[in-house]
């Protein structure tokens, strides 16, 4: 895990970096001017603020839940920080959330573990007159969201899908490449936005004929991973590697995170096969390590500090009675509502930047020396 009060010293300087910098698609640059989101009331400075994480599935998220206890201490409010259990996860997150409002939370900030089964507590909250803001993934079907924060999960699978072309062209001029689809855990809204944004880049490539998925699993569905865990993609990966790989050659695989990068990466080099180009996400320390060493190819770097500064922020305005900035009012429609969002822009990190891309984090920069 990283050391959270060294990485607090260039939080500041690095936050003002990304609030300063557009986020990508459809931003809509009246910040603030949002008319959908609930009316600002301000609420006594110490009064209880609730984080709901979903389970540790990759380090962002232990990270985040250290950052948010010890920020919202600073910024003078009572907290309660709980994380969804690895089994139990709807049913854990469902009553941490009930319980937050019980005990009178302002502001219930959410990681939802799945995105579809909050709307009941989520709607008690603001029946209470808590402020219910969706952290990193969007909560759905319901009215109950007042706020999204998140890096521009769009944009990250544009990233990706880049990524994973400009890697193979690298290695090999001319195509065509064979590759192999992964995405994230089905109950996460993110998964599909990363999927359909690196589609936005393959997709074109596919139907030339350039770029080919041997497996031929193109639909989310067949490309899932359950839970973001580690095992699902390994044991998937060791099964594509027996239908479709024993002769052919894999040039590269799409990849939504770190963790699941490397889970790949271990069932390649079990099955002997040369490293293929992998994608990733979140910076995680271990993929850094692998990045530097020139097995991952690509990582994304969605800095916790920031996500989690820009959200105390919006705290902080609620406190207030101050309406939150917001700068997109367009992309993220969860079914019922556009939910008003405030989005920080990805960085790609591959080998080529590695050194630059870490260089104010006191965590990750040894890690490229
Ligand atoms: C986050 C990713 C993370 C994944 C698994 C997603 O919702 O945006 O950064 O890798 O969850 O924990």
């Amino acid at each position: 895990m990283r050391n959270i009060l060294a990485r607090g010293v260039a939080a500041g300087a690095v936050a003002l970096l990304a609030l300063t910098a557009c986020s990508t698609r459809s931003d809509d640059t009246s910040a603030g001017a949002s008319g959908s989101a609930a009316p600002a009331k301000g609420f006594a400075a110490d009064s209880l603020i609730g984080v709901a994480l979903p389970a540790k599935t990759s380090q962002n998220w232990v990270l985040a839940g250290d950052l948010f206890t010890n920020g919202l201490k600073e910024a003078g409010f009572k907290s309660d920080v709980q994380y969804a259990g690895s089994s139990t996860t709807v049913a854990d997150q469902q009553a941490q959330i009930s319980a937050m409002v019980t005990k009178g939370a302002k502001v219930i900030v959410v990681g939802a573990t799945d995105a579809a089964q909050l709307s009941t507590q989520v709607e008690a909250a603001k029946a209470a007159g808590a402020t219910v803001i969706a952290y990193d993934r969007l909560i759905k079907n319901t009215q109950g969201v007042d706020y999204y924060v998140a890096y521009d999960n769009f944009k990250v699978g544009e990233l990706q899908g880049q990524a994973l072309l400009d890697g193979m062209k690298a290695k090999k001029d001319k195509g065509p490449y064979n590759i192999e689809l992964f995405s994230g855990s089905s109950d996460d809204n993110n998964s599909a936005v990363f999927f359909d944004g690196a589609m936005s880049v393959l997709k074109p490539q596919i139907d030339s004929g350039d770029v080919k998925v041997g497996s031929g699993q193109t639909a989310i569905k067949q490309t899932a991973t359950d839970g973001w865990k580690a095992e699902n993609a390994q044991r998937r990966m060791d099964s594509l590697i027996t239908s479709t790989y024993t002769s052919k050659t894999l040039d590269g695989v799409l990849s939504p995170n770190d963790t699941l990068a490397r889970a790949i990466i271990t069932s390649v080099k079990g099955a002997g096969k040369p490293i293929p180009v992998v994608t990733g996400q979140d910076s995680e320390p271990e993929s850094v390590k692998s990045i530097v060493a020139g097995e991952q190819y690509s990582t994304i770097n969605k800095d916790t500090r920031n996500l989690v500064k820009q959200t105390i922020q919006m705290v902080k305005d609620l406190q207030a009675g101050k309406t939150p900035e917001v700068n997109d009012t367009k992309s993220y429609d969860n079914g019922v509502k556009v939910v008003p969002s405030f989005l920080l822009p990805p960085l790609i990190v591959t080998k080529a930047n590695v050194v630059e891309a870490y260089a104010n984090d006191p965590d990750l920069a040894p890690l490229t020396k």
